[in-house]
Protein backbone atom coordinates (compact mmCIF):
# COMPACT_ATOMS: atom_id res chain seq x y z
CA UNK A 1 0.00 0.00 0.00
CA UNK A 2 1.54 3.77 -0.81
CA UNK A 3 1.86 6.12 1.97
CA UNK A 4 -1.18 8.75 2.48
CA UNK A 5 -0.30 11.49 0.06
CA UNK A 6 -0.36 14.44 1.88
CA UNK A 7 -1.53 18.41 0.77
CA UNK A 8 -0.26 21.86 1.97
CA UNK A 9 -2.46 25.06 1.66
CA UNK A 10 -1.30 28.50 1.72
CA UNK A 11 -4.10 30.92 1.95
CA UNK A 12 -3.75 34.89 1.19
CA UNK A 13 -6.95 37.18 1.23
CA UNK A 14 -10.08 37.76 2.48
CA UNK A 15 -12.27 35.32 5.33
CA UNK A 16 -13.93 33.60 2.06
CA UNK A 17 -10.61 32.32 1.31
CA UNK A 18 -9.84 31.18 4.35
CA UNK A 19 -13.31 29.25 4.55
CA UNK A 20 -12.25 27.75 1.41
CA UNK A 21 -8.98 26.18 2.13
CA UNK A 22 -10.99 24.90 5.31
CA UNK A 23 -13.52 23.14 2.85
CA UNK A 24 -10.31 22.29 0.73
CA UNK A 25 -8.56 20.82 4.13
CA UNK A 26 -11.31 18.80 5.01
CA UNK A 27 -12.41 17.41 1.56
CA UNK A 28 -8.55 16.31 0.91
CA UNK A 29 -8.62 14.78 4.75
CA UNK A 30 -12.14 12.51 3.78
CA UNK A 31 -10.28 11.95 0.77
CA UNK A 32 -7.44 9.83 2.53
CA UNK A 33 -4.82 12.89 1.95
CA UNK A 34 -3.01 13.88 5.26
CA UNK A 35 -2.21 17.65 5.86
CA UNK A 36 1.99 18.03 5.59
CA UNK A 37 3.82 20.03 8.19
CA UNK A 38 5.09 22.32 5.68
CA UNK A 39 5.39 23.03 1.76
CA UNK A 40 8.39 20.90 1.70
CA UNK A 41 7.07 17.86 2.69
CA UNK A 42 4.03 18.25 0.58
CA UNK A 43 3.08 15.97 -2.17
CA UNK A 44 0.53 18.50 -3.20
CA UNK A 45 1.12 22.52 -2.32
CA UNK A 46 -1.61 25.18 -2.97
CA UNK A 47 -1.48 28.28 -2.93
CA UNK A 48 -5.40 29.59 -2.45
CA UNK A 49 -4.46 33.32 -3.63
CA UNK A 50 -6.23 36.72 -3.82
CA UNK A 51 -6.42 39.10 -6.86
CA UNK A 52 -8.36 42.23 -5.41
CA UNK A 53 -5.31 44.18 -5.52
CA UNK A 54 -2.19 44.07 -7.77
CA UNK A 55 0.01 43.82 -4.93
CA UNK A 56 -2.27 40.50 -3.50
CA UNK A 57 -2.10 38.81 -6.79
CA UNK A 58 2.01 40.01 -6.99
CA UNK A 59 2.66 37.71 -3.69
CA UNK A 60 0.77 34.89 -4.92
CA UNK A 61 2.92 34.77 -8.36
CA UNK A 62 5.88 35.34 -5.90
CA UNK A 63 4.70 32.38 -3.75
CA UNK A 64 3.76 29.98 -6.36
CA UNK A 65 7.63 30.50 -8.22
CA UNK A 66 8.79 29.73 -5.07
CA UNK A 67 6.88 26.32 -4.42
CA UNK A 68 7.73 25.66 -8.29
CA UNK A 69 11.87 25.59 -7.56
CA UNK A 70 10.89 22.60 -4.72
CA UNK A 71 9.91 20.48 -7.97
CA UNK A 72 12.15 17.36 -7.81
CA UNK A 73 12.96 15.37 -11.25
CA UNK A 74 9.31 13.80 -11.10
CA UNK A 75 8.29 17.39 -11.30
CA UNK A 76 6.43 16.86 -7.79
CA UNK A 77 5.19 18.20 -5.49
CA UNK A 78 2.13 19.46 -7.74
CA UNK A 79 1.97 23.09 -7.26
CA UNK A 80 -1.86 24.48 -7.84
CA UNK A 81 -3.15 27.97 -7.82
CA UNK A 82 -6.64 28.13 -6.31
CA UNK A 83 -8.93 30.75 -5.72
CA UNK A 84 -9.85 34.00 -6.91
CA UNK A 85 -6.27 34.80 -9.03
CA UNK A 86 -6.99 31.32 -10.49
CA UNK A 87 -10.55 32.12 -11.67
CA UNK A 88 -8.74 35.08 -13.33
CA UNK A 89 -6.10 33.26 -14.82
CA UNK A 90 -9.00 31.10 -16.75
CA UNK A 91 -10.07 34.19 -18.36
CA UNK A 92 -7.56 34.96 -19.60
CA UNK A 93 -6.58 37.61 -16.76
CA UNK A 94 -3.44 36.67 -14.68
CA UNK A 95 -0.77 38.59 -14.20
CA UNK A 96 2.23 36.23 -13.48
CA UNK A 97 3.86 33.44 -15.02
CA UNK A 98 2.12 29.93 -14.43
CA UNK A 99 5.23 27.64 -15.78
CA UNK A 100 5.78 26.62 -12.24
CA UNK A 101 1.95 25.89 -12.07
CA UNK A 102 0.63 22.10 -12.70
CA UNK A 103 -2.72 23.06 -12.34
CA UNK A 104 -4.91 26.21 -11.81
CA UNK A 105 -8.23 25.45 -9.74
CA UNK A 106 -11.08 28.62 -9.81
CA UNK A 107 -13.12 29.40 -7.14
CA UNK A 108 -15.42 27.09 -8.81
CA UNK A 109 -13.52 24.12 -9.77
CA UNK A 110 -13.35 22.78 -6.16
CA UNK A 111 -15.76 20.03 -6.12
CA UNK A 112 -13.80 17.80 -8.61
CA UNK A 113 -10.41 19.02 -7.43
CA UNK A 114 -9.16 16.45 -5.14
CA UNK A 115 -10.15 13.42 -6.67
CA UNK A 116 -8.38 15.35 -9.87
CA UNK A 117 -5.26 16.05 -8.05
CA UNK A 118 -5.00 12.05 -6.19
CA UNK A 119 -4.98 10.95 -10.19
CA UNK A 120 -2.55 13.73 -11.45
CA UNK A 121 0.00 12.97 -8.69
CA UNK A 122 0.28 9.48 -10.50
CA UNK A 123 1.15 10.61 -13.67
CA UNK A 124 4.28 13.06 -15.06
CA UNK A 125 3.64 16.50 -15.79
CA UNK A 126 3.11 17.36 -19.59
CA UNK A 127 4.72 20.11 -21.38
CA UNK A 128 1.88 21.75 -22.10
CA UNK A 129 1.39 24.09 -19.27
CA UNK A 130 -0.89 23.75 -16.87
CA UNK A 131 -4.23 21.83 -16.61
CA UNK A 132 -7.08 24.40 -16.21
CA UNK A 133 -9.84 23.05 -14.58
CA UNK A 134 -13.50 24.45 -15.56
CA UNK A 135 -14.46 26.95 -13.64
CA UNK A 136 -18.22 27.10 -12.88
CA UNK A 137 -19.54 30.69 -12.09
CA UNK A 138 -22.64 28.73 -10.53
CA UNK A 139 -20.44 26.29 -7.80
CA UNK A 140 -21.90 26.47 -4.39
CA UNK A 141 -19.92 23.53 -1.83
CA UNK A 142 -23.53 23.22 -0.06
CA UNK A 143 -22.28 20.26 1.96
CA UNK A 144 -19.50 20.99 4.19
CA UNK A 145 -17.64 18.16 5.22
CA UNK A 146 -17.65 17.04 8.76
CA UNK A 147 -13.98 18.19 10.98
CA UNK A 148 -12.81 16.36 14.04
CA UNK A 149 -12.09 19.29 15.67
CA UNK A 150 -13.59 22.60 15.79
CA UNK A 151 -12.05 26.23 16.00
CA UNK A 152 -12.94 28.44 18.94
CA UNK A 153 -13.92 31.21 16.22
CA UNK A 154 -14.92 30.03 12.20
CA UNK A 155 -16.29 31.33 9.35
CA UNK A 156 -19.66 29.67 7.34
CA UNK A 157 -20.26 31.01 4.14
CA UNK A 158 -24.01 32.14 3.74
CA UNK A 159 -23.72 32.58 0.07
CA UNK A 160 -20.94 32.65 -2.83
CA UNK A 161 -20.45 35.22 -5.45
CA UNK A 162 -21.78 39.32 -6.00
CA UNK A 163 -24.39 40.29 -7.87
CA UNK A 164 -23.03 44.49 -7.95
CA UNK A 165 -20.83 45.66 -10.20
CA UNK A 166 -18.33 48.37 -8.33
CA UNK A 167 -16.32 49.31 -11.08
CA UNK A 168 -13.42 48.66 -9.28
CA UNK A 169 -13.69 45.14 -7.71
CA UNK A 170 -12.82 41.95 -9.51
CA UNK A 171 -14.95 39.51 -7.48
CA UNK A 172 -18.13 39.19 -9.71
CA UNK A 173 -15.57 38.55 -12.69
CA UNK A 174 -13.64 36.03 -9.86
CA UNK A 175 -17.10 34.10 -8.18
CA UNK A 176 -19.88 34.55 -10.39
CA UNK A 177 -22.72 35.75 -9.90
CA UNK A 178 -24.60 35.61 -6.30
CA UNK A 179 -26.19 32.13 -4.48
CA UNK A 180 -27.47 31.95 -1.17
CA UNK A 181 -26.84 28.85 0.39
CA UNK A 182 -29.96 27.05 1.81
CA UNK A 183 -30.72 27.92 5.49
CA UNK A 184 -30.65 24.04 6.27
CA UNK A 185 -27.29 23.59 5.37
CA UNK A 186 -26.12 27.11 7.70
CA UNK A 187 -27.60 26.26 10.34
CA UNK A 188 -26.11 22.35 9.75
CA UNK A 189 -22.64 23.59 9.85
CA UNK A 190 -23.01 25.87 12.68
CA UNK A 191 -24.73 23.30 14.87
CA UNK A 192 -21.33 20.43 14.38
CA UNK A 193 -18.72 23.12 14.91
CA UNK A 194 -20.61 24.36 18.22
CA UNK A 195 -20.83 20.88 19.18
CA UNK A 196 -17.33 20.64 18.10
CA UNK A 197 -16.64 23.42 20.73
CA UNK A 198 -17.09 26.85 18.16
CA UNK A 199 -18.18 29.50 20.72
CA UNK A 200 -17.89 32.31 17.65
CA UNK A 201 -19.43 31.74 13.81
CA UNK A 202 -18.62 34.77 11.00
CA UNK A 203 -20.89 34.60 8.09
CA UNK A 204 -19.54 35.40 5.41
CA UNK A 205 -21.02 36.25 1.94
CA UNK A 206 -20.11 39.57 0.00
CA UNK A 207 -23.28 41.15 0.49
CA UNK A 208 -24.84 39.11 3.23
CA UNK A 209 -28.49 41.43 2.78
CA UNK A 210 -29.57 40.09 -0.13
CA UNK A 211 -29.87 36.70 1.09
CA UNK A 212 -32.55 34.36 0.05
CA UNK A 213 -33.64 31.05 0.96
CA UNK A 214 -37.29 30.56 0.12
CA UNK A 215 -39.41 32.91 1.99
CA UNK A 216 -35.81 33.58 4.57
CA UNK A 217 -33.95 36.61 4.53
CA UNK A 218 -30.55 37.78 6.28
CA UNK A 219 -32.72 38.38 9.24
CA UNK A 220 -34.16 34.89 9.25
CA UNK A 221 -30.60 33.85 9.30
CA UNK A 222 -29.28 35.92 12.05
CA UNK A 223 -32.67 34.30 14.49
CA UNK A 224 -32.23 30.80 13.37
CA UNK A 225 -27.71 31.00 14.26
CA UNK A 226 -29.05 32.75 17.51
CA UNK A 227 -31.09 29.76 18.46
CA UNK A 228 -27.90 27.10 18.45
CA UNK A 229 -26.68 26.56 21.79
CA UNK A 230 -23.46 27.15 22.85
CA UNK A 231 -22.69 29.66 20.26
CA UNK A 232 -21.58 32.46 22.45
CA UNK A 233 -21.10 35.21 19.69
CA UNK A 234 -22.19 35.47 15.85
CA UNK A 235 -20.92 38.01 13.84
CA UNK A 236 -20.99 38.70 10.08
CA UNK A 237 -19.36 40.14 7.17
CA UNK A 238 -20.05 42.43 5.10
CA UNK A 239 -23.39 44.19 4.46
CA UNK A 240 -23.31 46.42 1.42
CA UNK A 241 -24.86 49.94 2.84
CA UNK A 242 -26.87 50.34 -0.41
CA UNK A 243 -29.21 46.99 0.74
CA UNK A 244 -28.98 47.78 4.80
CA UNK A 245 -32.32 47.52 6.58
CA UNK A 246 -33.55 48.94 10.16
CA UNK A 247 -35.05 45.52 9.67
CA UNK A 248 -31.47 43.70 10.09
CA UNK A 249 -30.10 46.62 12.59
CA UNK A 250 -33.68 45.44 14.47
CA UNK A 251 -32.54 41.90 14.45
CA UNK A 252 -29.04 41.89 15.38
CA UNK A 253 -30.02 44.17 18.30
CA UNK A 254 -32.92 41.67 19.51
CA UNK A 255 -30.44 38.15 18.97
CA UNK A 256 -28.56 38.56 22.64
CA UNK A 257 -25.69 36.56 20.46
CA UNK A 258 -25.00 38.98 17.94
CA UNK A 259 -22.30 41.19 18.56
CA UNK A 260 -22.55 44.83 18.52
CA UNK A 261 -20.27 45.45 15.89
CA UNK A 262 -21.11 46.65 12.07
CA UNK A 263 -18.35 46.40 8.90
CA UNK A 264 -20.08 48.77 6.95
CA UNK A 265 -17.58 49.80 4.01
CA UNK A 266 -17.74 53.10 2.48
CA UNK A 267 -15.31 53.03 0.14
CA UNK A 268 -15.14 57.17 -0.23
CA UNK A 269 -17.10 59.82 1.08
CA UNK A 270 -17.61 61.66 -2.24
CA UNK A 271 -20.95 61.62 -4.03
CA UNK A 272 -19.22 61.75 -7.66
CA UNK A 273 -16.73 59.15 -6.86
CA UNK A 274 -19.74 57.00 -5.01
CA UNK A 275 -21.58 57.38 -8.33
CA UNK A 276 -18.31 56.26 -10.14
CA UNK A 277 -18.11 53.27 -8.36
CA UNK A 278 -21.64 52.33 -9.10
CA UNK A 279 -21.75 51.95 -5.25
CA UNK A 280 -25.78 52.78 -5.58
CA UNK A 281 -25.86 55.03 -2.34
CA UNK A 282 -24.73 58.58 -1.79
CA UNK A 283 -23.07 60.06 1.75
CA UNK A 284 -26.64 61.13 2.88
CA UNK A 285 -27.94 57.44 2.76
CA UNK A 286 -24.57 56.19 4.04
CA UNK A 287 -25.18 58.84 7.68
CA UNK A 288 -29.10 57.82 7.39
CA UNK A 289 -27.84 53.71 7.84
CA UNK A 290 -24.86 54.88 10.58
CA UNK A 291 -27.29 57.17 12.46
CA UNK A 292 -29.74 54.24 12.87
CA UNK A 293 -27.69 51.84 13.68
CA UNK A 294 -26.50 53.91 16.69
CA UNK A 295 -29.65 54.16 17.70
CA UNK A 296 -30.70 50.79 17.60
CA UNK A 297 -27.52 49.31 19.21
CA UNK A 298 -26.38 51.10 21.25
CA UNK A 299 -22.30 51.27 21.83
CA UNK A 300 -22.02 49.41 18.27
CA UNK A 301 -18.91 49.58 17.00
CA UNK A 302 -18.53 50.74 12.53
CA UNK A 303 -15.59 49.68 11.32
CA UNK A 304 -15.23 50.00 7.14
CA UNK A 305 -13.40 50.05 4.01
CA UNK A 306 -11.67 53.10 2.65
CA UNK A 307 -10.47 53.69 -0.62
CA UNK A 308 -8.13 56.38 -2.17
CA UNK A 309 -7.37 57.78 -5.91
CA UNK A 310 -10.40 55.95 -7.80
CA UNK A 311 -10.05 57.65 -11.29
CA UNK A 312 -11.87 60.99 -11.20
CA UNK A 313 -10.59 61.47 -7.10
CA UNK A 314 -10.24 65.35 -7.73
CA UNK A 315 -8.54 67.22 -4.86
CA UNK A 316 -11.85 68.70 -4.16
CA UNK A 317 -13.37 65.48 -3.93
CA UNK A 318 -10.88 63.54 -1.74
CA UNK A 319 -11.07 66.55 0.49
CA UNK A 320 -14.89 66.09 0.85
CA UNK A 321 -14.28 62.39 1.45
CA UNK A 322 -11.61 63.18 4.08
CA UNK A 323 -14.39 65.75 5.66
CA UNK A 324 -17.04 62.40 5.66
CA UNK A 325 -14.95 60.29 7.41
CA UNK A 326 -14.38 62.49 9.90
CA UNK A 327 -17.49 63.13 10.55
CA UNK A 328 -18.11 59.25 10.20
CA UNK A 329 -15.98 58.80 13.59
CA UNK A 330 -15.27 55.13 12.36
CA UNK A 331 -14.29 52.72 15.36
CA UNK A 332 -11.81 51.33 12.60
CA UNK A 333 -10.97 51.30 9.13
CA UNK A 334 -9.41 49.09 6.73
CA UNK A 335 -7.73 51.70 4.12
CA UNK A 336 -6.07 51.21 0.17
CA UNK A 337 -4.75 53.22 -2.32
CA UNK A 338 -7.09 52.23 -5.14
CA UNK A 339 -5.55 49.44 -7.58
CA UNK A 340 -5.96 49.35 -11.33
CA UNK A 341 -7.47 46.04 -11.98
CA UNK A 342 -7.31 44.62 -15.51
CA UNK A 343 -10.86 43.88 -17.04
CA UNK A 344 -12.81 45.98 -14.25
CA UNK A 345 -14.66 49.01 -15.53
CA UNK A 346 -12.61 51.26 -13.36
CA UNK A 347 -9.29 50.46 -14.78
CA UNK A 348 -10.88 51.81 -18.19
CA UNK A 349 -12.25 55.29 -16.82
CA UNK A 350 -10.38 58.27 -17.46
CA UNK A 351 -8.80 60.74 -14.61
CA UNK A 352 -6.92 57.96 -13.16
CA UNK A 353 -4.76 59.22 -10.64
CA UNK A 354 -1.04 58.79 -10.21
CA UNK A 355 0.50 56.54 -7.77
CA UNK A 356 2.33 59.46 -5.40
CA UNK A 357 -1.05 61.54 -5.56
CA UNK A 358 -2.41 58.27 -4.02
CA UNK A 359 0.18 57.80 -1.40
CA UNK A 360 -0.38 61.30 -0.11
CA UNK A 361 -4.02 61.12 0.45
CA UNK A 362 -3.34 57.64 1.91
CA UNK A 363 -1.35 59.21 4.69
CA UNK A 364 -3.54 62.21 4.94
CA UNK A 365 -6.85 59.50 5.25
CA UNK A 366 -4.79 57.44 7.98
CA UNK A 367 -3.88 60.99 10.52
CA UNK A 368 -7.48 61.15 10.30
CA UNK A 369 -8.96 57.90 10.57
CA UNK A 370 -5.91 57.32 13.30
CA UNK A 371 -7.34 60.26 15.31
CA UNK A 372 -11.04 58.71 15.24
CA UNK A 373 -9.41 55.11 16.37
CA UNK A 374 -7.78 56.55 19.32
CA UNK A 375 -11.10 58.68 20.49
CA UNK A 376 -13.11 55.64 20.22
CA UNK A 377 -10.41 53.28 21.74
CA UNK A 378 -10.54 55.94 24.81
CA UNK A 379 -13.97 55.87 25.43
CA UNK A 380 -13.14 52.22 26.22
CA UNK A 381 -11.15 52.73 29.53
CA UNK A 382 -12.77 52.10 32.83
CA UNK A 383 -15.14 50.02 31.09
CA UNK A 384 -16.07 46.27 31.84
CA UNK A 385 -15.85 44.21 28.86
CA UNK A 386 -17.00 40.51 27.86
CA UNK A 387 -13.76 38.70 26.02
CA UNK A 388 -13.88 36.04 24.71
CA UNK A 389 -10.18 34.54 25.45
CA UNK A 390 -8.65 33.27 22.06
CA UNK A 391 -4.76 32.89 23.12
CA UNK A 392 -1.61 34.04 24.71
CA UNK A 393 -0.58 37.46 24.06
CA UNK A 394 1.91 36.77 20.84
CA UNK A 395 4.27 39.51 21.79
CA UNK A 396 3.60 38.87 25.75
CA UNK A 397 3.17 35.04 26.50
CA UNK A 398 2.60 35.63 30.31
CA UNK A 399 -0.71 37.37 28.93
CA UNK A 400 -3.87 36.25 27.31
CA UNK A 401 -5.64 38.03 24.60
CA UNK A 402 -9.26 37.78 23.16
CA UNK A 403 -11.83 40.29 21.58
CA UNK A 404 -14.85 42.21 22.91
CA UNK A 405 -18.23 41.50 21.44
CA UNK A 406 -17.50 45.31 19.58
CA UNK A 407 -14.02 43.17 18.12
CA UNK A 408 -11.22 44.94 19.99
CA UNK A 409 -8.60 43.15 20.97
CA UNK A 410 -7.85 43.13 24.80
CA UNK A 411 -4.74 41.66 26.92
CA UNK A 412 -4.92 41.10 30.07
CA UNK A 413 -3.22 39.01 32.83
CA UNK A 414 -4.72 35.23 33.92
CA UNK A 415 -4.03 31.16 34.03
CA UNK A 416 -3.53 29.48 30.15
CA UNK A 417 -6.86 27.37 31.86
CA UNK A 418 -8.97 30.69 30.67
CA UNK A 419 -8.18 30.35 26.98
CA UNK A 420 -11.93 29.63 25.20
CA UNK A 421 -13.98 31.19 28.45
CA UNK A 422 -15.64 33.72 28.23
CA UNK A 423 -14.10 37.02 31.25
CA UNK A 424 -15.16 40.30 32.02
CA UNK A 425 -11.90 42.45 32.05
CA UNK A 426 -12.08 46.03 33.32
CA UNK A 427 -10.04 48.00 30.43
CA UNK A 428 -7.36 50.42 32.33
CA UNK A 429 -5.45 51.46 29.12
CA UNK A 430 -5.32 51.64 25.41
CA UNK A 431 -2.74 51.40 22.51
CA UNK A 432 -4.65 51.93 18.78
CA UNK A 433 -4.69 48.28 17.98
CA UNK A 434 -4.90 46.63 21.63
CA UNK A 435 -6.19 47.15 24.98
CA UNK A 436 -5.02 46.29 28.21
CA UNK A 437 -7.07 45.80 30.83
CA UNK A 438 -7.44 43.38 34.62
CA UNK A 439 -9.90 40.45 35.05
CA UNK A 440 -12.92 40.70 36.86
CA UNK A 441 -13.11 38.19 39.32
CA UNK A 442 -16.75 36.20 39.50
CA UNK A 443 -17.99 37.04 42.49
CA UNK A 444 -16.62 40.75 42.72
CA UNK A 445 -19.03 43.97 43.31
CA UNK A 446 -20.54 44.25 39.76
CA UNK A 447 -18.50 41.39 38.13
CA UNK A 448 -20.19 40.23 34.82
CA UNK A 449 -22.06 43.51 33.62
CA UNK A 450 -21.16 44.69 30.02
CA UNK A 451 -20.49 48.19 29.18
N1 LIG B 1 -8.23 48.63 -5.35
C1 LIG B 1 -8.11 48.94 -4.04
N2 LIG B 1 -8.93 48.44 -3.09
C2 LIG B 1 -9.90 47.60 -3.49
N3 LIG B 1 -10.86 46.97 -2.79
C3 LIG B 1 -11.58 46.23 -3.65
N4 LIG B 1 -11.12 46.37 -4.89
C4 LIG B 1 -10.08 47.23 -4.83
C5 LIG B 1 -9.19 47.79 -5.79
N5 LIG B 1 -9.29 47.51 -7.10
C6 LIG B 1 -11.04 47.14 -1.34
C7 LIG B 1 -12.44 47.63 -1.03
C8 LIG B 1 -13.12 46.42 -0.46
C9 LIG B 1 -11.97 45.72 0.21
C10 LIG B 1 -12.21 44.27 0.49
O1 LIG B 1 -10.90 45.89 -0.70
O2 LIG B 1 -12.33 48.65 -0.05
O3 LIG B 1 -14.17 46.74 0.43
FE1 LIG C 1 -11.50 37.65 -1.26
FE2 LIG C 1 -11.91 39.38 -3.24
FE3 LIG C 1 -9.43 38.64 -2.63
FE4 LIG C 1 -11.12 36.95 -3.81
S1 LIG C 1 -10.32 38.86 -4.69
S2 LIG C 1 -9.76 36.50 -2.07
S3 LIG C 1 -13.09 37.52 -2.87
S4 LIG C 1 -10.81 39.80 -1.31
Amino acid sequence: MCPPRSFFIETLGCQMNVYDSELLRRRFQSYGFRPAPSADRADVILVNACSIRKRAEARAWARLSQYAGLKGDNGHPLVVLCGCVASRVVKGLGEGEVSGVDVVAGCGSYDHLVAILDAQLGVRRGPNGPLVLADSPTATYHEMPAAGEAPLRAFVSISRGCDSHCAYCVVPSARGPHRSRPLRQIIDEVAALATGGTQEVTLLGQNVNIYRDGAAGFCEVLRAVNEIPSIARIRFTSPHPRDMTGEVLRTMAACERVCEHLHLPLQSGSDPVLEAMGRGYTTSDYRGVVDEARRILPGVAISTDLMVGFPGETDDRFEASLRFVEEMAFDAAFTFKYSPRPGTAASRLPGQVPEEVKGARLERLLRVQNRATDASNRRLVGQRADVLVEGLDRRKPSLLTGRTRTNRLVSFEGPDSLVGTLQTVRIESVGRWIAFGRRVEEGAAGGGERP
